[in-house]
């Protein structure tokens, strides 16, 4: 068990693990500075936006100002977060108008991401946007670009990145210490009604209770259905299905680690509905084929079979695997561990000089073990959120208006490896991200 400088050594697996240190959120004692204030309000107070709200106002300077929701129930949900005193409204634009409004969560399904970031850039908001950035591809760019002009922090929420143990994986990678990246494998697995989106829906849901109309946005007219306002995910309308809902983290993880910035060469996937046959039009098990310019990716995610959560860097030099919340790094130095088997089928003479020669050559000395067995455990400690982390880091951007690396164009370049993946699953054809044309192409 061996303890290394910023960690401290706990309980080995064989291999020796160590506990990272997490990077410390800035002690901020006594009173704040009027402009170390931050103005927070919300957009969308569902599932993730509520659990979002809490942590972001456990964070030293941050206020909220008002939560903005189409249901009445997430508006209660709000005031029992952040206090009786917010301003709550159906109307995102009330919203946007009220004084010392700083930044703005936005946690809505998908379909309403675009025109919510814009709205709030244009309002001269900085913005936190949940994940996917787009529910098309054709709405990052003009994302970007609004974030350009009007000179606003938007970082994108795929949390998983601001954790000790993603900078401790991006460390390894940058450091050489894998060799030659040859090819990445991404998968996660639940086998579960509500691991596949099945979401109870609240009994006061109703025409009364939820503005339907606006909720349904850009999608196309239908009469009020709770079973797609709570299970939205599972229609194109309105999410992005699995590769929008999960690969995008998994996606998001892979660029950060390996410092890559752009969107893959092209995506083939396969899949189907094989478990939750429930009038869902996305499909419940997704594989996809992703050529990245420097290395392959295999990822899949199926809500009919569960596996654990686990992403592997594969190189020359070793695999890095992320799982169970921690990373596992076992170098590999890529040497025979015998004589060449080609040799076997030699003539007797020259096979054994070649065995006695190969063995005088090879052979481990006294002292010398075998790589593997510095293989590398590092874990967050106990307690340790990445959600924290995700928000100190938006936070700072605020402040010091200076992007974090998960910025719109990063965000971009992850969610078009989702829409690349469906849109190969829909059209069955390996897609391309036309960046001129601002197209994907089968
Ligand atoms: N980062 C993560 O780990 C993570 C986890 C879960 C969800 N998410 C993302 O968070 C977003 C929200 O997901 P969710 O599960 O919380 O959904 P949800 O359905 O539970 O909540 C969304 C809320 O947004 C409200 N809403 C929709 N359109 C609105 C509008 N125009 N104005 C005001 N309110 C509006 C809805 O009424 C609803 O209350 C999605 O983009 C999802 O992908 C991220």
């Amino acid at each position: 068990m061996r303890a290394a400088a910023g960690g401290a050594a706990a309980a080995g697996l064989g291999s020796s693990v160590i506990v990272l240190n997490p990077r410390l959120l800035e002690a901020r004692p006594g009173p704040m500075a009027a402009n170390d204030r931050i103005g927070l309000g919300i957009i969308g107070v569902g599932m993730q936006g509520s659990g979002l709200l809490r942590t972001a106002l456990r964070l030293p300077g941050v206020e909220c100002v008002g939560a903005a929701d189409l249901y009445t129930g997430r508006l209660r949900l709000a005031t029992e977060i952040a206090g009786d005193n917010i301003f709550t409204t159906r109307d995102y634009r009330e919203l946007l108008a009220r004084p010392g409004l700083d930044a703005v969560i936005v946690a809505t399904p998908d379909h309403w991401h675009a025109r919510l970031v814009k709205a709030c850039c244009e309002a001269g908001k900085d913005v936190y946007c949940e994940k996917p950035m787009s529910h098309v591809a054709e709405e990052g760019p003009e994302m970007i670009a609004v974030a350009k002009k009007h000179k606003r922090i938007v970082q994108i929420g795929s949390q998983g990145i601001s954790s000790v143990v993603y900078a401790k994986a991006k460390e390894i990678v940058a450091s050489g210490a894998l060799g030659r990246l040859t090819l990445v494998e991404s998968s996660q697995g639940r086998n579960s009604p509500d691991g596949a989106w099945q979401y109870p829906v609240p009994p006061d849901a109703s025409p009364r209770t939820i503005d339907w109309d606006t909720w349904l946005g850009k999608a196309s007219r239908r009469p009020f259905n709770a079973i797609h306002w709570a299970r939205w995910r599972c229609w194109m309308d309105y999410g992005t299905g699995l590769a929008g809902d999960l690969f995008v983290h998994l996606i998001t993880g892979i660029n950060y680690i390996a410092g890559t910035n752009e969107p893959p060469e092209r995506a083939q996937s396969t899949g189907g509905i094989f478990r939750f046959n429930d009038g869902r039009g996305v499909p419940d098990t997704l594989t996809t084929l992703f050529t990245y310019r420097q290395y392959p990716v295999y990822m899949r995610v199926s809500q009919g079979s569960y596996s654990p959560t686990a992403t592997r860097f594969m190189g020359t030099g070793g695999v890095l695997e992320l799982s169970g919340g921690g990373l596992t790094f076992t170098p590999q130095d890529g040497k025979d561990r015998s004589p060449g088997s080609f040799a076997m089928a030699w003539p007797r003479e020259l096979r054994e000089a070649y065995v006695r020669n190969w063995h005088a050559e090879n052979d481990p000395k006294p002292g010398q073990g075998d790589v593997a067995a510095n293989s590398q455990r590092y874990v967050a400690p106990t307690g340790y959120s990445s959600l924290r982390e995700h928000f100190h880091n938006f936070f700072t951007s605020v402040r010091t208006r200076k992007a974090w690396v998960e910025d719109a164009t990063f965000g971009h370049n992850a969610a078009l490896g989702c829409h690349l993946a469906n849109y190969s699953y829909f059209n069955k054809t390996i897609a391309t991200w036309d960046a001129a044309a601002n197209k994907i192409r089968g």
